[in-house]
């Protein structure tokens, strides 16, 4: 059934040219995983070279990164997620998507999302976040990882989280105690033990956005 709907979606997002982007692209990137055991939804920023070839999210070289860690969390990325992007088509040169292509690209993710209702939405890197939740200056992505939250999508509520996105890990390979690598496995065990396992959430751990 969510298969079925999933894929009316999946011809419409394939036919679409509401932006820019339809014309620069080789494949749109509309997800991976599997809609009927999936939990959460992992949604990123856009498509790169080897996503835009491929047509599948996540497979460059953020996407394996991303794959070890969630494998070393114990998170199966056929089973337990579904992985999306906030834009289905890659900007040129890896930019980040502009308002205009992220509100064209909108009604897919929201329908992506009302039709998996996962149990949770993680938000990698700020674009994610910044689609789902205003933050005032202080709020950096260094703040508000880690901690749950609420994100509202056509009107029903999602506990969501934010994680850092792998490609920041590319670029910061300390393993030291509070490096971003360290906390992007806490992140994921927390994930994997809220969602996955039968963890209540504790207060410390929730976020009061302004
Ligand atoms: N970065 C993203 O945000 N998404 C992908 O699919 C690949 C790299």
């Amino acid at each position: 059934m969510k298969s079925q709907c999933l894929e009316i979606v999946r011809q419409k997002c394939e036919s679409c040219k509401a932006c820019p982007l339809a014309k620069t692209r080789n494949n749109v990137v509309f997800s991976d995983g599997n809609p009927s055991t999936a939990k959460i939804v992992f949604i990123g920023e856009a498509p790169g070279e080897v996503e835009d070839e491929m047509g599948i999210p996540f497979v460059g070289r953020a996407g394996q990164l991303m794959n070890e860690f969630l494998s070393e969390a114990g998170i199966s990325r056929e089973d337990d997620i579904y992985m999306i992007n906030t834009v289905k088509c890659r900007p040129p040169e890896n930019r980040v998507p502009t308002e205009e292509e992220k509100s064209a690209c909108r009604k897919f993710l929201d329908a992506q999302i009302d039709i998996i209702k996962p149990d949770a939405i993680v938000l990698c890197g700020a674009t994610a976040l910044k689609s789902f939740v205003e933050l005032d200056k202080k709020q950096t992505i260094s703040k508000v990882r880690g901690k749950w939250m609420t994100v509202t999508v056509d009107r029903v509520e999602y506990k969501a989280i934010t994680i850092f996105h792998p490609s920041y890990l590319l670029r910061n390979r300390s393993m030291e105690e509070g490096s971003p690598r360290r906390l992007m496995q806490q992140d994921l065990a927390e994930i994997k033990n809220t969602i996955l396992g039968d963890k209540i959430i504790s207060e410390e751990k929730e976020l009061v956005l302004a």
